[in-house]
C-alpha cells in the first residue's frame, strides 16, 4: 500500500493520539524550578518522608526554595501538653533550611483543627485563655525567631458566609483572639512576616470581603498583617481566571503580599473511576498555566510565592482524606515529573 500525502498524515496523527492516550508525557527532570521563577516556589514538607524517601528528599531540596511545615508545627504536634513543646523535628527542619538556603514558612499557630486535647477540652476564664494564647504564640514564634521567615498566624477563621467560625479559641477568648494572636506574634519577632491563611477566597467573594475587612481593620488599629495565604486547594478549571484575578487584585490593591500557600489541583473531584490519566494530566497542566498566568499579574513585590501542598502524588492528603483516586501534584507516585511540572519549567 502506498501511503502518501494527507492519508499518511491522518494515520500518523491517529497513531500518535491513540498511543499517547495512557502514556503520561514527561520532560527531563533536569533544571531547577525555583531558579527559573521570579518568585519563590515552595512545597509543604514532612520530615518522615524527608528522612526516609530519597527521591522526595532530593526533589524537596533541589527544586523548591521555600518549605512549609505540613503538620509538625500544628499545635497538636508542637504544643501537645500545656507545658510541653516539641521542638526536635522542626529544629532539624529549620537547620536543613539554613543549610540549603530554603525559606521556612511556619504553619500554623492557630487553627480549629489539629489541636491537642487540652485545648479542645479547654475550660477556664477568658483571662486565663488570653494568657495561654499569649504564651503559645510568643513561645513558638520566639523559639524560631530569625529562622522562620513567615507564619500562618491564624488559619481558616471564617465560615463560608463570612461570619467568624466558632472555633475553640473564639469560644474561650472572643472575637478578638485573632487580633491578639497577630499582636503577640509581632511582639515575639518584629521582623517575621505574618499571614492570615484560608481557602475558597477566590471563589467566594462574601468570605473574601469578610477576611479583607478584618485585615484592614487590624491594620487601622496598628496591627500589621503582611499578607494573605490563599490555600488554592482547587479542582480542574475552578476557580476560573477572572475569579482568581479579582481575588489577587483586591488584596494587592491594599498591598498585602499574596502567597498561594497550599496549591494542589484535584483531577478527580467527583471520585470517578479514572480511565484516561494522560488527558487529565494534560488538563491539569493547562489549568496550572492559567493559575500561573494570573499570579504573574500580581506586582512583583507582593508575590510571596507559590507553595505546592506536597511533593508528589504519593504525598498528597487528598486521596486518603476523600478516599478516592486523585493526582493533584507536580510529580507522580514514583516521583516522575508530570506534565504540570514540564509546563512550569516552560512558563516560569
Ligand atoms: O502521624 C499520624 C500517624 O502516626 C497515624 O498512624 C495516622 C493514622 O491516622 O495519622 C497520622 O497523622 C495524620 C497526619 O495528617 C500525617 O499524615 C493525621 O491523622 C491527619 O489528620 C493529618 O492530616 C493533615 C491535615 O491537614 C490535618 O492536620 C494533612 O496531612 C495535611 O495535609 C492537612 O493540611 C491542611 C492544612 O494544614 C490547612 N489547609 C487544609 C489542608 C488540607 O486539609
Amino acid at each position: 500500500m502506498n501511503l502518501s500525502g494527507p492519508l499518511y498524515f491522518l494515520l500518523l496523527t491517529l497513531t500518535f493520539f491513540s498511543c499517547s492516550k495512557n502514556a503520561p508525557s514527561v520532560c527531563p527532570a533536569d533544571g531547577v524550578l525555583y531558579q527559573q521563577a521570579a518568585f519563590p516556589i515552595g512545597a509543604a514538607v514532612n520530615p518522615i518522608r524527608l528522612n526516609h524517601v530519597s527521591e522526595y528528599n532530593r526533589i524537596a531540596k533541589g527544586q523548591f526554595n521555600s518549605w512549609t511545615t505540613e503538620n509538625i508545627m500544628k499545635p497538636e504536634n508542637m504544643h501537645p501538653e500545656p507545658d510541653v513543646y516539641n521542638w526536635i523535628e522542626a529544629d532539624a527542619l529549620a537547620d536543613s533550611c539554613r543549610q540549603y538556603g530554603i525559606r521556612l514558612h511556619g504553619h500554623t499557630l492557630l487553627w480549629h483543627q489539629a489541636l491537642p486535647d487540652w485545648i479542645v477540652n479547654g475550660r477556664g476564664t477568658r483571662a486565663e485563655w488570653r494568657q495561654i494564647l499569649k504564651d503559645h504564640v510568643r513561645t513558638i514564634v520566639g523559639h524560631f525567631k530569625g529562622r522562620v521567615a513567615s507564619w500562618d498566624v491564624v488559619n481558616e477563621a471564617f465560615n463560608e458566609d463570612g461570619t467568624l467560625r466558632n472555633s475553640i479559641w473564639r469560644q474561650l477568648i472572643g472575637d478578638d483572639y485573632i487580633e491578639l494572636a497577630f499582636a503577640y506574634a509581632r511582639e515575639a519577632d518584629p521582623n517575621v512576616l505574618l499571614f492570615y491563611n484560608d481557602y475558597n477566597l477566590e471563589s467566594n467573594p462574601q468570605k473574601r470581603a469578610a477576611v479583607h475587612d478584618l485585615l484592614n481593620r487590624l491594620r487601622s488599629r496598628g496591627i500589621q498583617v503582611d499578607g494573605i495565604g490563599l490555600q488554592m486547594h482547587v479542582r480542574l478549571h475552578e476557580p476560573n481566571a477572572s475569579e482568581m484575578t479579582a481575588c489577587f487584585s483586591e488584596f494587592a490593591a491594599d498591598h498585602y503580599k499574596i502567597h498561594l500557600s497550599e496549591l494542589d489541583i484535584s483531577v478527580n473531584p467527583l471520585s470517578k473511576v479514572i480511565s484516561d490519566k494522560a488527558s487529565l494530566f494534560t488538563e491539569q497542566a493547562q489549568y496550572l498555566e492559567q493559575i500561573i498566568r494570573c499570579y504573574q499579574q500580581v506586582p512583583a513585590a507582593l508575590q510571596y510565592g507559590i507553595t505546592f501542598w506536597g511533593v508528589s502524588d504519593a504525598d498528597s492528603w487528598i486521596p486518603a482524606f476523600y478516599n478516592r483516586e486523585d493526582y493533584p501534584l507536580l510529580y507522580d507516585q514514583q516521583y516522575v515529573p508530570k506534565p504540570a511540572y514540564c509546563l512550569l519549567k516552560k512558563i516560569l
